[in-house]
């Protein structure tokens, strides 16, 4: 359950750094990050080095660690050793031999700085250093998809750690553990409820409950926020309507977020998806989607709380007769002509890829089209269409091609990263929010290698530039130890990880190929045509593909600027792994490797099991080196996987084999 803040010993000849002979933090008052971060350097140094430090509020002790905020310290020693700016929850370390200063620009950078102090030392890296450091953007949120019921959706690692039976748990010891992480990784704020929210949320009882959350939080620098059902003033408040243009619909919403307040000063805000997938929204009153979000950030602006409203909406019911019907057109159709219309306190929280959580998306349109509104990412950590955390999938070499992508906006370098940072429109909000599935599984995800991607979303959303290799041989090491082949051993199994699912599943662009109707786990290539949910692969005898070009297709290329459309617009400039994504080909059709769509499908579902059989191999070749509990658990899974990975290839290669008649070149699938 301390996952990467362990503070576990170093080995054994390792040397011992000089470290302060005391630790000054200050603020003495305990619901504050520096004090809490007094606590931790107590705690990391004592579990590293076994030397208990005395931790004081006061006094001015030469050799000794001082944590608090820059004008903390001012106050105190009459001067700012800060020598560069420092941005809201950005800090400065200076570590010099066993004097330090850990000085953030408000409590939660005084508490980060002291993570990322302790994360060197337990690294074994006792450098000099003085440097500043500011996070790319201020939303760093987690999406919790839990249920007042403790349900999860999407989730696989048991029950929720905020509610049980309709209201929020009794016992909140998980959720400080939780946020001792998700402090540790900056991230600030957690929206603990379901997207598909039951308004039940916030009804008197449950807006305590939730406070007693925000209060557990509090001490870690996390800010709590809620999703709403649209519907409440109707299901909760006893109106007749929840147009959100009534006067007393916005009365009611007003008064709600009045009484949050009252219980929750530092509540952040509202996290809404409305119109999606069956949820109520405004378009059922003919309003729009800016009438829907500005609803909130009026209620909220008071307060300075944020609207979070998810760009995920889409008509779940199009018609496959129609070449040109397009479920991916959706999100750019309904919210570009909007832009602009959206009040400041509004970020539109936009799924990474046009579709859903898919092993390979294109960047989401939606990024380059919204140059007046604020914008987040939306990622997702829980593994929902990507093994489910029985797979080992390390997902940020799959972020950064969306966040690395250069949308070509007017023609100038437009990183999708830079987007949703606010660079690039000087948008004065943005960031991200992954959805993170953590349950009472004392693995917290279900599976300890899954752990290095909400790791790994935290530091990347601090700096998206950030080596996804590096961060894992971080975090690796601070979950395992230094031991060199057990960091080499997990580094080369998770950075071949992604390109390996992504082979024994959907290859070229062609969606994950998984159970589009229940599950989402396990192949089930059948399943995504002839369904309503429009994420058609329109494979028939001879071709396979969707046809998203502006000439002949869907028009969801032309979606892009023109560079960037123009791109995909021809099969030829299109990038092999979008391939079947923007076009409709022959199986026969070569690709810039020279092999055919077919035959690509046969090699590369070959390729991707064989390499999950291998995982096997170098896991154990961990034993003894790794303790026992962890190793089986992890052995466990990949046996699992490896097994699992040749159910995929041989349900997809033999799928596709049927749908073309065209045998493997090698002779391994199908009738001859
Ligand atoms: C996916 C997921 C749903 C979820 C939805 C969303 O479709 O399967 O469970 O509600 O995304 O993001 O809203």
């Amino acid at each position: 359950r301390q996952a990467w803040l362990r503070y576990a010993p170093l080995p054994r000849g390792h040397s011992t750094p000089t470290l302060p002979s005391t630790i000054l933090a200050l603020n003495s008052s305990a619901s504050s990050p520096v004090y809490t971060a007094g606590q931790e350097l107590q705690k990391g140094i004592q579990g590293i080095f076994g030397k208990r430090l005395s931790v004081h509020a006061t006094g001015k002790q030469a050799s000794s660690a001082v944590v608090g905020t820059a004008s903390q310290f001012q106050k105190l020693f009459g001067s700012n050793p800060v020598k560069d700016e420092l941005i809201e929850d950005g800090f400065w370390l200076n570590v010099k031999g066993g004097t330090v200063q850990i000085l953030g620009q408000n409590e939660r950078g005084a508490l980060y700085g002291a993570f990322e102090y302790l994360s060197m030392l337990a690294q074994g890296n006792f450098s000099n250093v003085e440097y500043a450091t500011n996070p790319a953007a201020p939303i760093r949120w987690v999406n919790s998809w839990d249920n007042m019921d403790g349900s999860i959706e999407r989730g696989f690692a048991g029950k929720s750690v905020f509610f049980a039976g309709g209201h929020v748990a009794s016992n909140l010891t998980r959720v400080s553990e939780y946020a001792r992480l998700l402090s540790s990784i900056r991230i600030n704020a957690v929206v603990v409820n379901n997207v598909n929210a039951n308004f039940t949320t916030v009804n008197a009882e449950n807006i305590a409950g939730v406070a007693r959350i925000a209060d557990v939080f509090r001490p870690y620098g996390i800010q709590l926020g809620l999703s709403l059902d649209f519907a409440t003033p109707m299901k909760l408040g006893n109106l007749s309507t929840y147009d959100p243009l009534d006067s007393e619909v916005i009365a009611y919403w007003n008064a709600v977020t009045q009484q949050i307040y009252d219980h929750i000063f530092d509540f952040a805000g509202y996290l809404v998806k409305a119109d999606s997938e069956g949820t109520p929204g405004p378009l059922v009153y003919n309003r729009t989607l800016a009438d829907g979000a500005n609803l909130f950030a009026r209620a909220l602006q008071p307060f300075g709380g944020i609207v979070m409203y998810r760009a995920f909406v889409y008509n779940q019911l199009p018609d496959e007769g129609d070449w040109k019907a397009d479920r991916a057109n959706a999100a750019v159709d309904y919210f570009q002509p909007l832009d602009g219309q959206f009040d400041d306190n509004v970020i539109i929280q936009i799924k990474y890829g046009p579709i859903d959580f898919q092993v390979r998306e294109p960047a989401s349109p939606l990024f380059a089209n919204l140059p007046n509104t604020s914008t987040a990412i939306e990622l997702q950590v829980a593994q929902e269409y990507l093994g489910q955390q029985c797979h080992l999938v390390y997902l940020p070499p799959l972020w950064r091609t969306i966040l690395d992508f250069d949308l070509r906006v007017d023609n100038q370098s437009s990183l999708v990263r830079n987007v949703v940072t606010g660079e690039r429109f000087k948008r004065p909000l943005g960031g991200s929010a992954a959805v993170v599935n953590v349950g009472l599984n004392d693995t917290w995800l279900g599976s300890h290698l899954a752990m290095s991607n909400l790791y790994a979303y935290g530091r990347l959303a601090w700096d998206w530039t950030s080596d996804s290799e590096e961060i894992l041989q971080d975090w690796t090491r601070l979950t395992f130890g230094l031991d060199k082949t057990v960091v080499d051993t997990i580094t080369q199994m998770s950075m071949a990880s992604w390109p390996a699912y992504e082979n024994y599943s959907g290859n070229l662009g062609e969606q994950t190929l998984t159970d589009i109707l229940y599950t989402h786990f396990g192949p089930n290539p059948q399943t995504l045509d002839n369904t309503p949910w429009g994420q058609w692969t329109r494979a028939d005898h001879t071709g396979i593909g969707m046809d998203r070009t502006v000439s002949t297709g869907t028009g969801f290329s032309g979606q892009y600027p023109p560079e960037v459309a123009a791109m995909y617009e021809d099969v030829e400039t299109t990038p092999d792994d979008l391939l079947l994504w923007f076009h409709h080909v022959n199986y026969t059709q070569k690709l810039k490797s020279a092999k055919t769509v077919i035959q690509h499908f046969y090699d590369a579902h070959y390729e991707g099991a064989e390499t999950a059989q291998r995982f096997v191999q170098m896991w154990q070749s961990l034993k003894g080196k790794v303790d026992d509990e962890r190793f089986e658990d992890v052995l466990f899974r990949q046996s699992f996987q490896a097994g699992h990975s040749i159910v995929w290839r041989d349900a997809v290669v033999n799928f596709y084999n049927n749908v073309s008649g065209i045998p493997d070149d090698a002779g391994r699938v199908g009738h001859h």
